[in-house]
């Protein structure tokens, strides 16, 4: 993800620009630059010094000359090319009069930058996105003015984009278009701003439009005109904004909380967009570890705490199932003191959202001392964990501020279980047809999840039923286990209330002696393997008076004979199950978090980072 804004018309050009890219800092940071840009002249400022990139910016540019009206500015979160300063945005075409920045991934970048590089363009970066200035580049050549120029340049590009085009060439215009990444125009008078949020240009537009997909923008200091691909007009839908600052960072929502949870299928699309090339080969393109060395892992040690390690588990069973490949997962705080094996072919994954966790990188480090490989899954980029680590995969799920996780889980969930295909590809324990179906399968989740959101109302409405009770059981069986494990750190640490996940068939080895009148029994029931089990289980709880929720499928008829309550999903592939699964739970815990009066984003006696041990 990255941060994208824009100005034209404004006596503040640059002060505009720099307080918009640290409101978007939380989109991407390693690297961050500006664009000025007026008649016959593009001045460009970039730098790349990670978390403090837009503060360095702000430096360098008490140099910048004075006078300009309109620019650009971006904040980068690198998926294609390293976080150095010659990948930043904006970046410039063969003239240096033309200057874009992007935030998406543009999916043909190779095959456009081949036929550029044919016709004479020089590519001054490794980033996917310099395609886009040489292809305007192009287009004003053959003496399309900057809106028609972009147009033709979006109608051979592929993928995701919100970008933004400048040319000293047609000063005071800035031509923006966005295809599923955001992108919103606001207005003022004799000032007119692009920006990939609303919270970035808040203060200074006094109308806000949305930009939808495959929608191009031309904006001037009186307004801006919309046109479609086809160059047909089109008219911005214009939003109803009434927030204070705080309330549109946390983009309209009550809370984070509930901004990240309805940011799931999003984190889902981003984590797993552009992951597989087209003949079939996933692919991390910031994997620094070769395939040969893949191929020879003998076994896998997953590292983490809280929710990772709850996602760890997950992983755990898609890459002995799918991969054949032994796997251990270990409690971060536990590992370096148990002394662990390591042989040769011994893989270690460190898993952690901030990648800041003390305990994840103290053990990743024993395992590197031992002389093991280590991976990094983290959703932030140059995070310690990752910078340490031999290769890292990020989860590209955005900004994570509310302390309980949420869209990180799936995420990591996500992201594990394409790294569980790409070694059953490397090792050929799945057939290519079976790779390709799990592949989509997983690309399906996300829009399974934004379903399970429409049916927030009935989850919260359980909890309401159930505000008087105080102690939760959450079973379940296979990788519904770990997912009962989430869904009960999610109650735990929103409402404070006790709640323990249980394999469903532990029960019966002493907790069920717990269980009484008044006792809620959550189970996740999703899997048509276990539901016999699950079922059978239910009934042994139900008999003994405890209440019983369940997740279940919307085909399933049988769950309502043992279960009071049932939370309803659509079904999907058994290992998808938890990024399904965890939403009602999410959803729950919140509501019964509000019910209770907590703050819902800052839990009592938790930090959303653990630097301590
Ligand atoms: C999860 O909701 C908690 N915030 C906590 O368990 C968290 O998952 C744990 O501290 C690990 O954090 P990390 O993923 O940043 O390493």
């Amino acid at each position: 993800m990255c941060g994208i804004i824009g100005v034209v018309g404004s006596s503040d050009t640059l002060a505009t620009l720099l307080q918009g890219l640290q409101r978007l800092e939380y989109r991407g940071y390693d690297s961050a630059g500006v664009a000025l840009v007026r008649p016959g002249q593009t001045w460009r400022a970039r730098t790349a010094v990670g978390t403090e990139s837009v503060a360095a910016l702000r430096a360098e540019c008490a140099s910048a000359p004075s006078g300009f009206r309109s620019g650009i500015g971006h904040t980068r979160w690198a998926t294609h090319g390293a976080p150095e300063a010659v990948n930043a945005h904006p970046l410039l075409d063969c003239s240096g009069n033309i200057a874009i920045i992007h935030n998406g991934i543009i999916e043909n970048h190779a095959e456009l930058q081949e036929q550029l590089e044919a016709k004479g363009h020089v590519f001054t970066s490794v980033t996917d996105s310099e395609v886009l200035a040489h292809l305007i580049e192009d287009s004003r050549i053959q003496g399309l003015e900057l809106m028609e120029a972009v147009r033709a340049s979006l109608l051979v590009v592929r993928g995701a984009f919100a970008i933004a085009a400048m040319d000293a060439n047609e000063p005071d215009v800035i031509v923006a278009a966005r295809r599923i990444s955001p992108l919103v125009v606001g207005t003022a008078p004799g000032v007119t701003y692009l920006a990939s949020d609303v919270p970035a240009i808040l203060d200074r537009a006094t109308a806000f439009y949305a930009v939808n997909d495959d929608e191009i923008v031309r904006l001037r200091p009186e307004g801006f005109r919309a046109i479609d691909l086809e160059g047909s007009p089109v008219r911005l839908h214009q939003l109803s904004i009434d927030w204070d600052l705080e309330t549109a960072e946390k983009g309209g929502y009550d809370d984070f909380m509930t901004k990240e949870i309805n940011e799931q299928p999003d984190a889902l699309r981003s984590t797993l967009m552009d992951r597989r090339h087209k003949d079939g080969t996933i692919t991390f393109d910031e994997l620094r570890i070769g395939d040969d060395e893949l191929r020879d892992v003998k076994r896998v040690v997953l590292v983490a705490a809280g929710t990772s390690h709850n996602a760890a588990q997950v992983a755990k069973y898609a890459l002995e199932r799918w991969a054949r490949i032994s796997v251990e997962v270990d409690i971060s705080s536990e590992y370096r003191y148990r002394d662990p094996i390591v042989e040769i072919g011994t893989l270690v994954i460190g898993v952690s959202q901030s990648g800041e966790t003390i305990d994840t990188i103290m053990a990743t480090r024993e395992a590197q001392y031992r002389g093991a490989h280590v991976i990094a899954v983290s959703n932030i980029v140059d995070s310690s964990l990752a910078r340490e680590a031999d290769a890292v995969i990020y989860t590209r799920a955005g900004l994570e501020v509310s302390v309980a996780s949420t869209k990180a889980f799936v995420a990591q969930v996500a992201a594990l279980e394409l790294l569980a295909l790409r070694l059953a590809q490397l090792r050929s324990t799945l057939s290519p047809s079976d790779i390709d179906a799990l592949f989509l399968g997983l690309n399906a989740v996300g829009s399974q999840v934004a379903t399970v959101l429409e049916r927030r109302d009935r989850f919260e409405a359980v909890a309401h039923e159930l505000k008087g009770a105080r102690d939760f059981f959450f079973i379940g069986r296979h990788v519904g286990f770990p997912t009962a494990l989430e869904g009960a750190l999610k109650l735990k640490e929103l409402s404070y209330l006790h709640a323990e996940g249980y394999p469903a068939g532990e029960l019966k080895h002493g907790p069920l002696a717990l269980i009484e009148p008044g006792v809620v029994v959550v189970a996740v029931a999703t899997d048509p393997a276990m539901h016999e089990k699950i079922l059978s289980n239910l009934a042994e709880v139900k008999a003994r008076g405890a209440t019983v929720v369940a997740v279940a499928t919307d085909d399933d008829e049988s769950i309502a004979a043992v279960a009071d309550y049932v939370l309803r999903v659509p079904a999907t592939e058994q290992m998808f199950t938890p990024m399904v699964d965890i939403v009602p739970l999410q959803i729950f815990a919140y509501a019964m978090a509000r019910i209770l009066g907590r703050n819902v984003d800052r839990p009592r006696n938790l930090a959303k980072t653990v630097t301590v041990e």
